[in-house]
């Protein structure tokens, strides 16, 4: 399975994005199914790779149907190291309350897919995931 210039160089953008200041460090925690209703979209299906915005990314709902790129850093507490190597993209649809135990509160099925579930909260770098990147 070759890899062509374009996906390479989509990589190479999000590698180079992703360690410019417009990256932020916060922390990830999840919730499970049902994942609707939604704060953005009722009962729409938004599918599995979703996520709820904190206070910190909320934005009076200005964060709705923003994609991020979430990257597992570490634990955080003293838990066995809980990242795995790849990073999800989700979707903000939701809202997580004050008190939120995350910046964001990714799905499980996202969570899932950088971290082991057990680890409950993890530490991740995010950023804004832009769809002009895909042309
Ligand atoms: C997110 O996580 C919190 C726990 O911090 C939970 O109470 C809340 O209902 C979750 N859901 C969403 C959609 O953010
Ligand atoms: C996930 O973490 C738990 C608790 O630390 C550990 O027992 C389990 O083996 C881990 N699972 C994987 C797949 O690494």
């Amino acid at each position: 399975m070759g890899i062509n210039a374009p996906v390479l160089l989509t990589f190479v953008t999000i590698i180079c994005f992703a360690s410019t200041s417009y990256t932020f460090q916060g922390t990830a925690s999840f919730y499970k199914p049902p994942y609707v209703p939604s704060a953005c979209n009722g009962y729409r299906d938004d599918g599995i790779f979703i996520a709820g915005a904190s206070d910190a990314l909320w934005n009076n709902g200005a964060a709705c149907g923003k994609d991020y790129l979430v990257h597992c850093t570490g634990a955080t507490n003293q838990a066995p190291q809980p990242c795995k190597s790849k990073a999800v993209r989700v979707r903000i649809v939701d809202y997580c309350p004050k008190g939120c135990s995350g910046t964001i509160n990714l799905s499980e099925d996202a969570f899932s897919m950088i971290a082991n579930l057990s680890a409950g909260v993890i530490k991740v770098d995010y950023a804004e995931y832009y769809k002009k990147w895909e042309n």
